[in-house]
């Protein structure tokens, strides 16, 4: 249905059984540019004598493969792209889906759809990447900051509810790390005043709350496959689902509205509308993604239930071993109600125990070094914020608890597909930077 969907929704694929179909303009895919790609995607490892004989053997082989094979010819928003889309409905057990250059641009269409306009507030978590904001900022709207729970750094429930207001058009649960951001509480306030809750799932893919999929709690949600995610389209992507029925017409929302219902002009092939939004209309962007990039993320779609089984793994692992130690908090991991993605790995230290606090930590961690992953400030530290006539001082007062966690408590460990020895290193690292801290 979805490959139906795509190939229609390009006008220049449909000609049938045309002596000149528009596949015969394009450049197609030669020996030497499969060459290049895997030159790029397996490079050149210690033993440079080994990799260049093997080099030689695989670039003989594409040469061979070309003399019996056809070239790809439709590279973009084909039967790959929907396949994509059609395994994260299943997986997710949602009715539409749209794979998309990366999450940024799926936030943006869901904003749009939830009619955010220039005026409008949009309630964010303090703790979470600039793209959680910047798309609300482009639209004219403001963000509101709600401040973060102490155990997961996620956004704060109660918060959220002191700081709607009579212009908040969306609230955004941002699943830190891929763990679940308590959503009923949230789909309560949020449901009983006709806001939108748009679901920050970037690390989110395959996890669960209460038994559902994060991500398809809300009205829309959007997961990310940048290079750093657990799973990755070839370093960029994103996928935006949603169970409302605006989600039809995530196709025009992503490739400039283009209208194949609609008659086109006179003399012409398709026509372009408006995108339907909960109120009004708006003027969609091009967010097409490649098929090259759907083989490779459906390839990884399908082992994400054993990389999740891997991240748990290691995160239980360290958990055992740090929950030991004195002054040191770390997780929470899952439970029954929360099914976390593992994306990373939260470590808090109570810092009446450790003297300095995790700055100290993170300098002994860095003594031994031992990477740490702590990108999340709060963003109205940025100057960004400053220069748009955010009060930093008074957003600081009006979260201290992320103020707090950022400054004295908490940091992130990777869980990425370590060698065993390095997970013992870091955990060994952690218990002894925290033994000489501690007090
Ligand atoms: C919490 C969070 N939200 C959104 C994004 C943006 O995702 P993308 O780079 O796919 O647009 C990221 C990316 O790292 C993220 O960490």
């Amino acid at each position: 249905m979805a490959s139906t969907q795509n190939e229609k929704s390009d006008f220049r694929y449909n000609t049938g059984a045309a002596k000149v179909p528009w596949d015969a303009v394009a450049v197609k895919p030669d020996a030497d540019l499969v060459k290049a790609v895997v030159r790029f995607l397996v490079q050149e490892g210690s033993d440079a004598p080994a990799y260049a004989a093997a080099l030689r053997k695989v670039e003989k082989a594409v040469g061979e493969l070309f003399k019996v094979g056809r070239p790809a010819s439709k590279l973009s928003l084909g039967q790959n792209v929907a396949a994509v889309e059609d395994l994260a409905k299943t997986m997710l057990g949602v009715r539409y889906a749209s794979f998309l250059v990366n999450w940024t641009a799926g936030y943006d269409i869901a904003l749009d759809m939830a009619g955010v306009k220039p005026g409008d507030e949009v309630i964010i978590p303090a703790i979470t990447f600039i793209a959680t904001a910047a798309p609300v900022l482009r639209k004219g709207a403001g963000v509101v900051f709600a401040d973060v729970d102490r155990q997961t750094v996620n956004m704060d429930p109660a918060d959220v509810a002191r700081k709607i207001t009579p212009r908040t058009r969306a609230i955004v649960p941002v699943h830190i790390g891929g763990y679940p951001v308590d959503m009923d509480p949230i789909m309560e306030l949020a449901r009983s005043r006709g806001i939108a809750v748009i679901e920050d799932a970037a690390h989110g893919f395959g996890g669960t709350y209460k038994g559902r999929k994060l991500g398809t709690i809300g009205d829309f949600g959007a997961y990310s496959f940048h290079e750093v995610k657990n799973i990755t389209a070839l370093g960029e992507g994103g996928i935006l689902v949603t169970n409302d029925a605006l989600g039809a017409q995530f196709p025009m929302a992503r490739f400039c509205g283009f209208d194949l219902a609609t008659p086109p002009p006179p003399t012409w092939l398709y026509n372009v509308s408006p995108v339907q939004a909960r109120h009004g209309t708006f003027v969609a962007g091009n967010y097409s993604t490649t098929e090259i990039q759907a083989v490779a993320l459906l390839q990884q779609m399908q082992r994400n239930d054993e990389i999740l089984a891997a991240r748990r793994r290691v995160a239980r692992y360290l958990y055992e071993k740090l929950i030991r130690v004195r002054g040191l908090i770390p997780g929470p991991i899952d439970s029954a109600d929360y099914g976390g993605t593992c994306h990373l790995f939260l470590l808090r230290v109570d810092p009446g125990v450790i003297r300095g606090g995790i700055q100290a930590l993170k300098a002994k961690l860095a003594e031994r070094g031992v990477t740490q992953i702590a990108h999340f400030c709060p963003l109205y530290h940025y100057r960004l914020f400053e220069e748009l006539g955010y009060n930093r001082r008074a957003l600081q007062q009006s979260c201290p608890m992320a103020e707090q966690v950022f400054f004295e408590e908490y940091t992130h460990l990777p869980l990425y597909d370590l060698p065993a020895e390095s997970i013992d290193y870091m955990a060994d690292s952690v218990t002894a930077a925290a033994q000489e801290l501690a007090q």
